[in-house]
């Protein structure tokens, strides 16, 4: 009994080795984008490679900047987490110490075995980038925007989707939408090459997001319950954001589709968003508030927070309609460069008429060091690198197809409300909305000013509404 203490006791006083203690932490956590070809800018796979950076390895799991992984836990329990636990990382502060020792060879986990095909199963269409994209071997970040025609020759229902880039050292992630109006196409064709410039969006609106993908990401199974229907003409397009390696580079992704019959389920995206953020240069902590109120019962599975480069700190909460507050998410440092679609264990239950609150804060002083502008600038929303956004994409299940017109419908009339409450005085407009379109919105609300008091007070804006309302596709 005494042998066993004292035998347990020096093993855990003995120095930890790569080959013992470290590697299959390094193996389980980092060689996913630590290996040769992957994203990350070495790889972590053998003793030599680890044990010269072994300080450094050890200052970034402590600071827990790497794994990279944004959610703050206890808001919003995800799958896929990356985060070492609090053990692992004190192993790695103590082999850094005591020399990262090698260790015996016997004791050294086989190097994982990582999938090279398609990872959700194999696809029945595969989409490619037309040419491939050369990148220069150094340079800012480039955002590019791709148009994949899908050839469609009937209405089909797409039950899945698996980015794949094509070059993984320069991919540093991925947006995936829909596009039904040619406007990719025609901003392809005038831009002449592999696709078009494009930093914030794909440069359309009423753009479906079908999917994010960031290095590391685990891609759906296909969900045929939750199939999504396309009709002919719809190209797919595909936003990258690529990071220069240091080498010249050429990157030609593609995209798998799985394909199934109609849904039995309601797929629904939720934007809860505010674009009338307006940053004054050198402001360090300027706040945003947003919300949306979800018009009927949902299921929520996933979230996918999105702002520039200023943003801090992103905190999304459900409040209940008995006032009780679910935290969904909250991101304490926001970085740009590792933005995630964050899939929750269990879908969360948000009963009509659950307020979904949004709260941002952006530093736009000269101290943030991701702030693109020197010196800084005035900031509002936009699509380009030096403008802001504040969203996020909540995707919703409702209990059936027929559900999702009118949820999308009574969500779109409350985007219309407030904004008509906020243009309620006609001589004192947002400033964002560029003067030529405040002019003719001037015009238009002023049909519904009957007292013509250059305000729309409550029964003026209700008229209004009940307008737009009839206008709306039933
Ligand atoms: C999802 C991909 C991914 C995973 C998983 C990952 N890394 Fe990284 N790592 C990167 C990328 C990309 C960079 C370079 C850009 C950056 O620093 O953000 C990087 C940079 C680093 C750096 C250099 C930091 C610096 O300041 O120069 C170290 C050290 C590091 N990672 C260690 C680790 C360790 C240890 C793990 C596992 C515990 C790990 N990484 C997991 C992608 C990843």
């Amino acid at each position: 009994m005494k042998f066993v203490f004292l035998l347990a006791s020096t093993v855990a006083m003995a120095a930890p080795t790569f080959n013992r203690d470290i590697a299959p932490i390094l193996y389980e956590n980092c060689a996913t984008c630590h290996r040769p070809g992957e994203v990350a800018p070495f790889s972590l796979l053998t003793y030599q490679d680890a044990a010269k950076r072994a300080s450094l390895i050890a200052t970034v799991t402590k600071k827990r900047y790497m794994p990279p992984w944004k959610p703050e836990p206890g808001y919003g329990n995800f799958d896929h987490v990356r985060a070492l636990t609090d053990d692992q990382i004190a192993r790695i502060q103590e082999w850094a110490a005591t020399g990262a020792a090698e260790g015996d060879a016997a004791d050294r986990p086989a190097v994982p075995a990582f999938p090279t095909g398609w990872q959700a199963g194999e696809p029945d269409q595969v989409l490619k980038v037309s040419e491939p994209y050369s990148l220069t071997a150094d340079g800012p970040d480039r955002f590019r925007c791709f148009v994949l025609p899908m050839n469609l020759t009937k209405e089909s229902y797409v039950s899945g989707a698996e980015f794949r880039p094509g070059n993984p050292k320069i991919v540093h992630h991925a947006l995936i939408f829909l596009d039904s109006t040619g406007t990719a196409r025609r901003l392809a064709a005038s831009s002449g090459g592999a696709g078009y410039q494009c930093f914030g969006g794909p440069g359309f609106s009423g753009a479906g997001l079908v999917m994010g993908w960031a290095p590391g990401y685990t891609p759906l199974p296909a969900e045929p319950s939750l199939s999504q229907a396309v009709r002919p003409g719809t190209d797919v397009v595909i936003q990258i954001h690529y990071h220069p390696s240091g080498k010249p580079e050429q990157d030609q992704s593609s995209i798998g589709l799985k394909f199934s019959g109609p849904p039995t389920k309601g797929r629904a995206l939720l934007l809860v968003m505010n674009r009338y953020l307006d940053i004054p240069a050198g402001e360090s902590h300027y706040v945003v508030k947003g919300s949306v109120t979800v018009p009927q019962d949902a299921e929520l599975w996933g979230i996918t927070p999105h702002a520039h480069y200023l943003a801090t700190d992103m905190k999304i909460n459900a409040r209940l309609p008995d006032d009780s507050v679910i935290p969904l998410i909250w991101i304490k440092d926001w970085d740009f460069n590792w933005q995630g679609q964050y899939r929750y264990q269990q879908p969360i239950k948000l009963p009509k008429g659950t307020k979904i609150e949004l709260e941002y804060v952006y530093d736009n002083s000269a101290r943030n060091p991701h702030n693109p502008s020197h010196p800084p600038v005035r900031v509002r929303f936009g699509e380009q690198t030096k403008d802001e956004m504040a969203l996020a994409f909540l995707g919703l299940v409702l209990p059936s197809p027929a559900d999702v017109q009118p949820f999308q419908r009574a969500v779109v009339l409350q985007y219309v409300e407030d904004f008509v409450r906020l243009t309620e005085d006609l001589n004192d407009l947002p400033e964002e909305i560029p003067p030529a379109m405040a002019m003719r919105l001037r015009l238009g609300l002023a049909m519904f000013d009957r007292n013509h008091d250059g305000k729309l007070d409550a029964e003026e804006r209700a008229n209004l509404l009940k307008l737009v309302q009839t206008m709306m596709p039933q």
